[in-house]
């Protein structure tokens, strides 16, 4: 992340994220009534031009052929995401802990949630932008919804988040979501244990790369474009993993592998109009661990 900068490519996942608010109830994925309030000018005009009759679709086109498969790949795994998180809440979840939390809005609007305590984890100069600009939309913050500033290379979560009141015995759900490929190695690992150390069945879901679209870009569609925006941005990918490494890889941290679905599978579920023409991203995953 550029120094003092929020995250940029955090305000690139709100902007999908408000371009499929736009479209039609009976067409979008989830709606997100936050996510074009977190947009700079540019992107907010685009955003505003998504509402004309037919304009989120034609925008969304367009980004789809400039940065293959980013766009679809965000919009659909929102949607999974917001699934498993109402399924675990059906198992009885006390706490969530959404670690890189950019502006993501569950807390706020999901219903589901209400009971649930909410920790937004983050680095700083997000968690500040995020701050300010809810701040101004809801008035008042809900009293079950917690921030927490941390710098995940700082390996100083734990620390953090005793401070912000979390449990380690209330059974927790942790969504780490569009963040792992921007660490180093250390950092994930710290950041798994410190999962790790949740109480017994709670689960984490976290998003990762195929380790190969980092050793042969080439090999994959659309990332020249991709790695250059993220260059820009000023926040590269460097950690990812291959995925028949990755029970072993949870194992020795402590966490016990349940779930692992690439987005050619998730965007099949729910995008399966367009799974024939859609490409790019295909070395974007999901997984679901739990604590033994
Ligand atoms: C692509 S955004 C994803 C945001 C959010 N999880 C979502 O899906 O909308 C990446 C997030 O990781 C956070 N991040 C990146 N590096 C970080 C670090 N070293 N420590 C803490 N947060 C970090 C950024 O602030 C940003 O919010």
């Amino acid at each position: 992340m550029k120094k003092g900068q929020a995250s940029r490519t955090a305000e690139y996942v709100a902007l999908f994220r408000a371009l499929e608010s736009s479209l039609p109830q009976n067409r979008r994925l989830f709606e997100d009534p936050y996510a074009r309030r977190f947009l700079g000018p540019r992107l907010a005009l685009v955003a505003t031009l998504s509402r004309l009759p037919g304009a989120a679709e034609i925008i969304s086109r367009f980004i789809d052929h400039r940065w293959a498969g980013a766009r679809s790949s965000s919009v659909a795994r929102t949607r999974l995401i917001d699934d498993m998180i109402r399924a675990a809440l059906d198992r009885r979840i006390e706490q969530l802990v959404i670690l890189g939390a950019g502006f993501d809005s569950r807390a706020y609007r999901m219903d589901a949630l209400k009971d649930v305590t909410v920790f937004e984890v983050d680095h700083p100069s997000t968690r500040a932008k995020k701050q300010r600009i809810l701040g101004r939309a809801l008035g008042d913050f809900p009293s079950r919804v917690r921030f927490v500033a941390t710098d995940f290379h700082e390996v100083e979560l734990d620390r953090a988040m005793k401070g912000a009141g979390y449990s380690n015995t209330a059974p927790t759900f942790i969504l780490w979501e569009g963040v792992t490929p921007y660490l180093s190695e250390t950092a994930v690992d710290a950041t798994l244990r410190w999962c790790a150390d949740a109480a017994t069945g709670s689960e984490l879901l976290f998003t990762y790369v195929h380790r190969a679209v980092l050793d042969d870009p080439e090999a994959f569609a659309g990332t020249q474009r991709l790695f250059a925006t993220l260059k820009a941005a000023g926040e590269e990918w460097k950690f990812g993993i291959d995925p028949t490494d990755l029970a072993g890889f949870l194992s020795k941290r402590g966490l016990c592998l349940e779930q692992d679905i690439g987005s050619t599978e998730y965007r099949a579920r729910y995008l399966p109009q367009v799974t024939r023409t859609m490409r790019g991203y295909e070395f974007y995953r999901i997984a679901l661990a739990r604590v033994p």
